[in-house]
C-alpha cells in the first residue's frame, strides 16, 4: 500500500485527480469506480479543470458508482445519480449511457443488486476504483457488520451514517433508511484502489483501517489486502 499525505484539501484533490487522468491517459477505454460524498468533490473539480484544457478525454471511459439510496430517482438533488451528473458527468464527455449507478427504484431491489453485478462483469471489471470512508470505517454503503457482504446488496444505513449523511437533507427523516451498495468483493477485485480521506475526524478510523486488525466491524480495514491500494489524505 502507498500512503501519501497531501498537504491540504486543493493538493489531496490535484493528487487523486492525477492518478484518475494517468488512468485514462494510459487506458482511453478504462472502467473507472467513482464515489460519491464531500471528499471526491474536489477530484472531480480537477478534473473538469483539465478536461475543459483539453488534457483529458473521457468518451470512451465507461464508469461504475459505488452505491445510490433505496427510494430516490435519479433525478432527486440528494440521489447518488444526480449529484455524479452535477458534479462531474455533465462537464465532462464522458457518455452518460457508459454511466452506471445502481438503480434506487428498481420494481425488485434484489434483482437491481444481480444486474449490477453483472454489468460490473460485463464491462471486463474495474481498472481503478475511488473510494472515499465513512466515519464508522465504511466503504460505498458498506456498514460495520458480522461479515463482508461479498456482492451487490441491499444495506440498512447504520445511525452514524444516517446522522452524518443528513447535511444534505432538509431533515434527518429524509435520510433514506436503505441503500444498494457494491460489496466487498467488487470493490477487492479492482485492479486498483484510491482510497481519499479528508479532515482531522477521519484520522482515526483511517488508522484503524490502515493499520489496525483486518475485520468486518471496520470494514475499510479489509483493503489491507489489496495489491494496488493508494491512500491519500489529509488530516488538517
Ligand atoms: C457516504 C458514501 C460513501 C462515502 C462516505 C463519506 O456515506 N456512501 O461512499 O465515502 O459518505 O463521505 P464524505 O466524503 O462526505 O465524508
Amino acid at each position: 500500500m502507498r500512503v501519501i499525505e497531501a498537504k491540504d484539501y486543493a493538493d489531496l484533490s490535484r493528487k487523486a485527480a492525477n492518478v484518475i487522468s494517468a488512468q485514462v491517459i494510459l487506458k482511453p477505454h478504462a472502467v473507472l469506480g467513482l464515489a460519491t460524498g464531500s471528499t471526491p468533490i474536489g477530484t472531480y473539480k480537477q478534473l473538469i479543470e483539465w478536461y475543459k484544457k483539453g488534457d483529458i478525454d473521457f468518451s470512451a471511459v465507461k464508469s461504475i458508482n459505488l452505491d445510490e439510496y433505496v427510494g430516490l430517482m435519479g433525478d432527486n438533488e440528494q440521489s447518488y445519480r444526480y449529484f455524479m451528473n452535477e458534479n462531474l458527468f455533465r462537464h465532462i464527455n464522458i457518455n452518460l449511457e457508459h454511466t452506471y449507478v445502481p438503480n434506487g427504484v428498481a420494481a425488485d431491489p434484489e434483482e437491481e443488486c444481480r444486474r449490477y453485478d453483472a454489468l460490473i462483469e460485463e464491462v471486463g471489471g474495474i481498472d481503478l476504483q475511488l473510494l472515499g470512508i465513512g466515519h464508522n470505517g465504511h466503504i460505498g454503503f458498506n456498514e460495520p457488520g458480522q461479515a463482508f457482504e461479498k456482492t451487490t446488496h441491499i444495506v440498512k444505513l447504520g445511525e452514524s451514517t444516517i446522522q452524518a449523511n443528513a447535511r444534505f437533507f432538509e431533515s434527518i427523516d429524509d435520510v433514506p433508511r436503505q441503500a444498494i451498495t457494491m460489496g466487498i468483493k467488487s470493490i477487492m477485485q479492482a485492479k486498483k484502489l484510491l482510497l481519499i480521506a479528508n479532515g482531522p475526524d477521519k484520522k482515526e478510523i483511517v488508522e484503524k483501517a490502515l493499520y489496525g486488525p483486518v475485520t468486518p466491524s471496520v470494514p475499510a480495514s479489509i483493503l489491507q489486502f489489496h495489491p494496488n491500494l493508494t491512500v491519500i489524505t489529509c488530516f488538517e
